[in-house]
């Protein structure tokens, strides 16, 4: 049997796609193994579900160190140790450098919460609204030097309501993430496990 991917979730705040991760890569049947969580935020809510979980989190505060390469240099050794595979980037609020990204090439993905490549950044749910779009949605993508770029891998798609506010309409989208980050990662642990 071929070993299971080794994967890293990247997370900042809540931790829910996260979560959602390790319950799908907790499935036998899915070729992957959650082996490590890091945080860059050591307030961050997801801290509380690896402690109850037993699962690894590595909290490397950005705040600590001078350059952006400093703190990636410190990821990439809590990567290395736990010969992680797959990056898995989940709600993680910080840029990552060129450098960093294109080491993981096409072994680092994204969620985005919009329909890439329309609404790229933050504060998507609210520009949908600003823009009376009628549709909406949230993106599993390769993540690339640019930000909120790259070939896109699963998307889902949610209708805006006239009555939506951008918390009614980040829920709908949130429900979307959690089926699509799980059917994203298997598309590319068959790729990464390709013979
Ligand atoms: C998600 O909507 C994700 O798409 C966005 O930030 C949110 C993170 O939520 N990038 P959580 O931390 O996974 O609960």
């Amino acid at each position: 049997m071929t070993q299971p991917v080794r994967v890293a979730v990247l997370f900042s705040g809540r931790g829910s796609n996260m979560q959602t991760l390790a319950q799908h890569l907790a499935k036998p049947s899915v070729a992957g193994e959650f082996v490590l969580a890091i945080t860059n935020r050591p307030a961050a809510k997801g801290i509380e579900f690896c402690q109850a979980q037993n699962v690894p989190c590595a909290v490397i505060d950005h705040k600590a160190f001078d350059t952006r390469a400093g703190f990636e240099a410190e990821m990439q050794n809590a990567l290395d140790e736990a010969q992680i595979e797959l990056i898995c980037a989940a709600g993680f609020m910080r840029l990552l450098t060129p450098d960093f990204v294109t080491r993981w090439h096409d072994r680092i993905i994204n969620i985005h919460p919009s329909l890439l490549p329309a609404y790229k950044g933050l504060d998507t749910h609210a520009r949908v609204l600003a823009d009376g779009a009628k549709e909406h949605g949230c993106s599993v993508h390769y993540m690339r030097a640019e930000m909120d770029d790259g070939p896109v891998i699963v998307q889902k798609r949610v209708p805006v309501k006239a009555d939506d506010t951008p918390q009614t309409l980040a829920a709908r989208v949130l429900k979307q993430e959690y089926i699509a980050y799980p059917e994203a990662i298997d598309i590319v642990i068959k790729t990464l496990r390709k013979p």
